[in-house]
């Protein structure tokens, strides 16, 4: 199955029932490690709305969740800085909070946001991310909780975008060379 946005084609790489699988999966993983009740779950925006969305369904009712909104790409390209909003208004001190990323790249958006919370005084930060692209990932801390190991592709769907479409496709795509 294919798919254009703007100038590109995409084709379908991950399908929902893939990523429904590996979201209980993540979810089972966190109980285990022991997320719960005094956890906070910090989405970053735009890309982890939906699977953010998804692995909450899983978490309990006295978890907390808050947003951050995160910028670094343009087109396929990362630009090397971060745009942020929505950081000061987060009250994290003593916290054990999840960051929950769609997709790990670069790390630079990762590592950026978890070196502030912990700045703003989190007891303990650990890393989510649904996608995660370990051969160019350049950051340092560890990717607490991986949903799918991925090569170098520009993928989109499922939160992610290709300048602001295709996010609300409920399968991954990825860009055809
Ligand atoms: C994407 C993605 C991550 C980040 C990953 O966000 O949602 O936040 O890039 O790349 P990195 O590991 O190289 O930092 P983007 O800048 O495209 O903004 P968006 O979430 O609003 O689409």
């Amino acid at each position: 199955m294919r798919v254009r946005l703007k100038d590109k084609d995409f084709e379908l790489y991950i399908p929902r029932t893939r990523i429904d699988q590996e979201v209980s999966r993540l979810a089972a993983e966190m109980k285990e490690a022991g997320i719960g009740d005094r956890t906070v779950f910090v989405g970053v925006l735009k890309g982890a709305f939906m699977f953010f969305s998804d692995l909450m369904k899983h978490m309990p009712a006295g978890s907390r969740q808050e947003f951050v909104f995160a910028r670094s790409y343009a087109g396929t390209q990362s630009t090397g800085r971060v745009e942020m909003q929505g950081l000061n208004t987060l009250a994290l001190e003593g916290c054990d909070v999840i960051l929950v990323e769609d997709i790990v790249d670069s790390g630079l958006t990762a590592n950026y946001l978890a070196g502030q919370f912990q700045e703003t005084g989190a007891l303990r930060v650990r890393i989510c991310a649904f996608l995660f692209k370990s051969e160019v990932y350049r950051g340092l801390r560890e990717i607490d909780f991986v949903g799918i190991h991925i090569p170098n592709y520009f993928v989109v769907g499922y939160g992610l975008d290709y300048e602001e479409e295709g996010r609300c496709l409920p399968d991954i795509y990825r860009l055809l060379s």
